[in-house]
């Protein structure tokens, strides 16, 4: 891949300037909504911080890369015709907690090109923190260089995870890795964004994460920002390519084999107890 690190800087510029644009509106909009509105499944919200927020990195983006495409989470695909970069966009990563005033949501911005992630930026405007990483640049946390934990096994890691929308609905829902994984290690976190979480996966906050059903807004930025810190991404099969895969694993690297063997063996008998337990009506 011809990309360079000169490139990779004025485009990281670039995302950060969108990413705070952002960032802004979902600071003026905070405990403010009045439109909030369930998208097709029950539980995926949006409101109008989200297409708020989106409407302004959009037109940021666009007039500052006429050529490239941009792909965003509320308006979709919006293509240049044969343009080699494409910018992911989730205007608002963590919805249900902004609409609860729980301040774990995030911009994330992440720039494709020839499909490869090369710069990444998640920004969450209430703790003030923005994550950044470009291809050969390393990722930062406000200015300074973060890596990926040292944590050497499983039992000794705290994880992260996340439910999809159609978790009610959908046997492969993550809650028997979610309950494998709480016992055998010293926690496992649910915090509601998985921009975020990927970002503190790559500052060794988390040693590793997992999460079915996300889409490529969820990732983009986060997958440079766990290679560039020196973890690893793949699929639960542990293999690339990961984007499109639904099925994300991030680690440290060191406990990749052990998640991966994990989320592809864990039994599904905790089935029974979700979809046909009754509950006795008073
Ligand atoms: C969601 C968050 C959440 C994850 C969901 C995502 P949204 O994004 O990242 O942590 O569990 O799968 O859809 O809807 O808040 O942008
Ligand atoms: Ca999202
Ligand atoms: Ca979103």
């Amino acid at each position: 891949m011809r990309f360079s690190k000169d490139e990779a800087e004025r485009y990281l510029a670039i995302a950060a300037s969108a990413a705070r644009l952002g960032g802004r509106t979902l600071l003026e909009l905070w405990g403010k909504l009045t439109d909030i509105r369930e998208k097709s499944l029950a539980g995926d919200l949006v409101t109008e911080a989200d297409h708020k927020s989106e409407e302004c990195i959009l037109l940021y983006l666009q007039e500052q890369c006429p050529d490239h495409s941009i792909l965003s989470e509320e308006t979709g695909l919006h293509e240049v015709a044969g343009s080699e970069f494409v910018w992911v966009v989730d205007p608002l990563d963590g919805t249900t907690n902004y609409t609860h005033q729980i301040p774990y949501t995030a911009v994330s911005i992440g720039l494709l090109y020839q499909g490869i992630p090369v710069a990444g930026i998640v920004y969450n405007p209430f703790l003030g923190e923005e994550f950044k990483a470009g291809f050969g640049l390393g990722t930062t946390l406000n200015g300074k260089i973060i890596r990926v934990s040292g944590t050497a096994s499983l039992s000794k890691s705290v994880l992260a995870t996340g439910f999809a929308y159609d978790r009610r609905e959908n046997p492969d829902n993550n809650y028997a890795e979610f309950c494998y994984l709480t016992a055998h290690t010293q926690g496992v976190r649910r915090m509601g964004s998985a921009a975020l979480d990927l970002a503190y996966v790559a500052a060794g906050r988390f040693d590793g994460f997992w999460e079915r059903g996300l889409k490529i807004w969820d990732i983009a930025a986060g997958v440079i920002l766990v290679r560039e810190a020196g973890g690893v991404i793949t699929s639960y099969e542990n293999r690339d390519p990961i984007l499109d895969s639904g099925r994300i694993l991030a680690s440290n690297g060191i406990i990749h084999d052990e998640m991966s063997r994990v989320l592809l063996s864990v039994p599904q008998e905790i089935e029974p107890i979700l979809f046909k337990t009754q509950i006795p009506k008073e």
